[in-house]
Parts: C-alpha cells; structure tokens; sequence
C-alpha cells in the first residue's frame, strides 16, 4: 500500500491529544449522523449509488434500475482500476495515457445533435440531455475484445428514452455515434492510428433495447473524462469498442453507417461485435476472459458468456443470424 510522506509534520499540545477509544466513538458518531443527514436529503431510491462515491467529481445520484438485467449481481470493479485502464484513443493509445492526459477536455459547455432520419431533429445542451429521463444505476459487465473484463455501476438512462422524443422515420433502419475530435484538446489527434472522428453505430432495434444505455455517471458520480465524460455509449451484450465516448452527434440513417474500429481493422472488429465465446477473434479467443484485478495472472480465467451473459434479454436480437459470418 502507497502511504504519503508525512509533510510538515507538527507535534500536536497534550491539551489537544484525544484519547484513541474517545476518538472512535465520536468519529461513529459522527459517521452516523452524516449519512442520516444524508439519506434525509435524497430520496429513498437515489441512496444506492451515493453511498457508493469513491471519486472525486459531483454526485450524480440515481435510483436502481428495475430493466431486466440491468443490475448484474456481480462484484463492481475497483474505481481506481476502472478509472486509469482506459481505451480512449483520441488521448493516447496506452492504456494510462487517458487517466494522465484527458484531463484537458471540457466537458462544458457541450452539446449533442441529433439528426438524419428523425421528424424532430434537435441540439440538446447536455443539462437538458441529461434532464431527459431519470437517471438510473445499472450494474453492467464489460468485456474487451482482448480479453479483460470489468464491472461498472453506471449512471444514466436508456438510450431509446432519447430515440422516442426524435421521432425516427420509417428510413431509420441505423444510428451512428460520433465523438469529439478537438485536436486542441486531445493530443491523440495527431496520430492516424484512427479516422477521427470515432464513429460507432447499432441497428435501431439494438439501440432502442431497454439495456443499451447513455452513460453520464459511474459509481454515483460525474464520468470521469478518461471515461467518456460527458456522455457515452453503454452497451453491455457488445464488446467494449461499441461503448462511443464523449458523443457529440447522433444520426439516424438508412445505411449500415461507418465505424472507426471496422475501418481500422475489418477482420478483426466486424460491425455487430456481439461477446461472442464461439467466435475467436483473429488474435485473441474469446472463451475466456480475467476480471481485472479480481483474477489474478495465475488464476483461472472465468468462462465469457453468450452475449456477455445477457442472452435471456438480448438474443431475440439475433435469431437465425449467422454470427460466425456477422462477428
Ligand atoms: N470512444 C472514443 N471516442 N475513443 C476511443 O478510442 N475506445 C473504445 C470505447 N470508446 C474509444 C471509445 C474502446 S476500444 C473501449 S474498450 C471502450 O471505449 C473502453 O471504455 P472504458 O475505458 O470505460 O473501459
């Protein structure tokens, strides 16, 4: 365990010296009255996730999802891992280069378009996006493709709350999510590693299920930007590239739309990216997946489940589609 050096160390007067059994009890009780003050202030629904709050952005409180699923009964990953092992290109391609460098993106003012194949295009200043529904906390597993896996409480809402009041078109058969690309804010624009901006895209019907979620929030609090702050995508049956971060426009369309990682590599993340344990991805299987942190190196790894374990709420989505082909 990291302890700090102790700084300006001062020896403290006898008078102030507090016996340590004298401490503990006024430290419970202090503890005690805290979160009765607490739980007063919120309603009795938005106490899960505050209780929760392990970092240091504004709460963003939230009541338990009651979505099938929705709640994975799976211990959450630790904040401090889910927070500094990122995939967030536009910040550099390491792992620990979006905790170290996305501190530079501003989150605010921020606005989110929607448009393409909608009765009701709108530009929503993301306040008003986020007054759209009332906020939920779902327990969701995340797999990479490369084989980790985590467990996040995250804030939001459905995304189809957002689809409903846009009013799609009979044409809209497909929505594209696109991201910021501000080279003065994001150093990772500078390399071609990607075609910014980061694209991602669902079917409608995937994108109107209950489970696919627009994330403002983890652990009971503000994303942190290495996360995809101020909103991002969150859909728990793909693997983690479809989970677009920092979206700045939404576009309904006819088409199967672009997606960064299909064009950077079109054999290994095909369009659909369902979890998937039979299909291997070129370089990595995907039977298997290690919790980060929780598993260690020489642990067992733990079996990946069909659809990430969302079958019973997903896989009507895909029958009689042959995945093997549409990976
Ligand atoms: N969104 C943007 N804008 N840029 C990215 O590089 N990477 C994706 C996805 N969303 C990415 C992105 C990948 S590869 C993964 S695995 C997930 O974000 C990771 O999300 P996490 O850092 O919250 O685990």
């Amino acid at each position: 365990m990291h302890v700090p050096k102790d700084r300006g160390f001062q020896q403290t007067p006898a008078s102030e010296i507090t016996s340590r059994s004298t401490y503990l009890r006024r430290r419970q009780l202090m503890h005690g009255l805290a979160a009765g003050a607490a739980a007063l202030a919120l309603p009795a629904t938005a106490q899960t996730a505050a209780a929760a709050r392990p970092g240091k952005n504004a709460a963003l409180p939230a009541a338990r999802s009651t979505v099938p699923g929705a709640v994975s009964m799976d211990k959450p990953t630790l904040y401090a891992d889910t927070s500094s092992y990122n995939n967030f290109y536009e910040f550099g391609t390491d792992k620990a280069d979006p905790a170290r460098t996305a501190g530079s993106l501003k989150t605010r003012p921020w606005t989110v378009a929607i448009e393409g194949e909608v009765k009701k295009p709108m530009t929503l200043d993301i306040d008003a996006l986020m007054k759209l529904a009332a906020m939920e906390e779902r327990i969701y597993r995340l797999r990479c493709v490369e084989g980790w896996s985590m467990v996040i409480p995250w804030v939001g809402f459905s995304l189809a709350e957002l689809i409903k009041r846009v009013e799609p078109t009979g044409n809209a058969n497909y929505l594209q999510f696109l991201t910021l690309a501000d080279k003065a804010q994001m150093p990772g624009l500078s390399s071609r590693v990607l075609d910014w901006p980061y694209a991602e895209g669902l079917r409608i019907d995937e994108a109107n299920h209950p489970l696919a979620m627009l994330a403002f929030g983890m652990y009971g609090e503000l994303l942190p930007n290495q996360n995809g702050a101020p909103v991002r995508l969150v859909v728990p049956w793909k693997y983690g590239f479809k989970s677009a971060k920092s979206i700045v426009k939404i576009r309904f369309v006819q088409k199967q739309p672009r997606t960064s990682w299909e064009e950077a590599a079109r054999d290994e993340y095909g369009f659909n990216s369902n979890v998937n344990p039979k299909v291997d991805h070129p370089r990595w299987s995907q039977a298997t997946e290690r919790r980060i942190r929780q598993d260690g190196l020489f642990a067992k790894k733990r079996p990946t489940l069909m659809f990430n374990g969302y079958e019973p709420q997903v896989g009507q989505l895909y029958a009689g589609m042959d995945l093997k082909k549409l990976f």
